[in-house]
């Protein structure tokens, strides 16, 4: 019995839940390097429904989708689609649940995944939905923590960087929270935690000098230059923050540095070749974590 039909926020799923979906995760490693192969999904179609850039989460999900025996259609350019007509984005669901098991959305606006939900005949999961949510990038990034850390509970962890419109900020705080960890926030004084979050999870601001030594987690995140209304604004914060091997020195041994990617120059390239970056396994972790969403709300 699946135990979520839509993933849409990561409150939708419990403590359980997450423990179920990193467990089943591990499982399936060595489907997601190709070393073994499986037909779990044989005969279920998924669709990527995406109206804003991608890379690793499209394909990571088609990933999935394939090396499980499943089938995968992308929407065509917004352009040569039904939507330059006019379609209205709760049509375009009526219609796509129809043809498809899955429908996996990324949409600029927040409430977007919600809304979708309500339209579709089949499961829809949130690939991010404005400066909302990122459930799925929250379990990988757990994912991340529990294979690296050994635990996803007890740890000190630093969100570093615009925490004010990032989707996997917000998700991924919330799951932190729920695994009583000591979490710290860092970022530019107009990029701050919105005060809803704050009421909800307990998290210190605090500068990245006053916890590097300490410290088992260094997320980074872009400034999302997409969400700016005005451009001016983000001139005057672009640039403002910035990893290099050299700010690690203070570093436990065994701190690891992770990053939802694309990078732009929050983490310089010296930081890849130390053993804290793990940004790039990161990556690779959402192959096995969104193969156990998919089996979960396929089968
Ligand atoms: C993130 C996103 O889309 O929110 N990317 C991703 O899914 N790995 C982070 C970002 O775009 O900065």
């Amino acid at each position: 019995m699946a135990r979520f039909m839509h993933l849409i926020s990561i409150d939708d799923l419990s403590k359980d839940d997450i423990v179920h979906i990193l467990k089943r995760a591990e499982e399936f490693e060595d489907v997601a390097r190709g070393l073994k192969v499986s037909k779990l999904l044989e005969g279920k179609i998924l669709t990527n429904l995406f109206f804003e850039p991608s890379t690793r989460t499209r394909m990571s999900f088609e990933t999935a989708m394939k090396r499980l025996g499943g089938d995968v259609i992308n929407m065509t350019a917004q352009e040569a689609s039904s939507i330059a007509k006019g379609e209205s984005l709760a049509d375009t669901i009526r219609v796509i649940s129809k043809y498809v098991d899955v429908i996996v959305i990324r949409h600029p606006l927040e409430g977007s995944a919600r809304f979708a939900s309500e339209h579709s005949e089949v499961p829809v999961i949130n690939a991010g939905d404005g400066a909302g949510q990122h459930p799925t990038q929250t379990l990988l990034d757990l994912y991340t923590i529990m294979k690296e850390c050994g635990r996803i509970e007890g740890l000190k962890i630093a969100l570093m960087g615009d925490l004010k419109y990032s989707r996997t900020v917000h998700s991924l705080i919330k799951a932190l929270n729920l695994f009583d960890n000591e979490i710290y926030l860092i970022s530019p004084e107009s990029l701050r935690l919105p005060e809803e979050f704050l009421e909800e999870v307990k998290a210190k601001e605090v500068t990245l000098d006053e916890v590097i030594e300490e410290i088992d987690v260094l997320y980074v995140t872009r400034i999302q230059r997409e969400r700016f209304p005005d451009e001016e604004e983000y001139r005057k914060v672009a640039g403002s923050y910035r990893i290099t091997a050299e700010t690690l020195s203070k570093a436990k041994e065994n701190l690891i540095v992770m990053h939802p990617l694309p990078r732009v120059d929050e983490i310089d390239a010296s930081v890849d070749k130390t053993r804290h970056a793990k940004y790039f396994d990161q990556a690779f972790y959402g192959v096995p974590v969104r193969m156990a969403i998919l089996c979960e709300v396929l089968l």
